[in-house]
């Protein structure tokens, strides 16, 4: 997996992606609420995507999904953010935590929900490839590093205890 070059780095801000919606009618499950199937669609593309800009690759997988939690419930004709950005970065792995909000219209956010995304780069064949290293700028973004490694060594005991 390693190329013998130095490994490139990339900070979080070059990566981090936010998709908007407007929540309507198609959205709605049979209880007028925002179907959460349609919000994990939405995570499963925002992660995606930010792992796709820090490994400047199409080829990622989704490894793992972890710490899915809906806080409150999402209405039509709510405007709804969804923000990911890398936290921690493997070799071939990157950790994209999702923050999603409800926006009111002056601006105001409200978190309904929070979610980690285990992100994978392959290659032509699929196997793991080597992605850049995450360049860490914040006391925020180094905070949130040091959890990533705690989820991380968490996630590897519940694979080696098969569960
Ligand atoms: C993800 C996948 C490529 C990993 O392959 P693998 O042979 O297990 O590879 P490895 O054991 O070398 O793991 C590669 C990396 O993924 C991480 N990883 C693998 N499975 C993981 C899991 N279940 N949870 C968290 N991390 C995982 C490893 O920690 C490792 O990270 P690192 O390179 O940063 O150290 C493989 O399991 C796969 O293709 N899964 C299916 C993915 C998929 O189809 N997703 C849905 C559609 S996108």
């Amino acid at each position: 997996m390693d190329n013998g070059q130095e490994r490139r780095k990339k900070t979080v801000a070059e990566s981090t992606t936010e998709q908007v919606h407007l929540i309507m009618q198609q959205h709605l499950n049979g209880s007028g609420r925002l179907f959460g199937g349609a919000l994990m669609q939405w995570l499963d593309e925002v992660a995606g995507v930010v792992a796709m800009r820090h490994a400047e690759t199409h080829r990622v997988v989704t490894a793992a999904v972890d710490n899915l939690q809906f806080k409150q419930a999402i209405y039509e004709g709510e405007i709804l953010v969804l923000r990911g950005y890398v936290t921690y970065v493997g070799k071939s792995s990157m950790e994209v935590e999702i923050d999603t909000y409800t926006e009111l219209p002056d601006g105001m956010r409200q978190t309904v929900n929070r979610a980690f995304f285990v992100m994978v780069a392959v290659d032509e064949n699929e196997r793991p490839t080597q992605v850049p290293e995450l360049l860490i700028t914040t006391e925020a973004e180094k905070a949130r590093n040091e959890a990533a490694k705690m989820r991380r060594s968490m996630r590897k005991q519940r694979r080696e205890n098969g569960f």
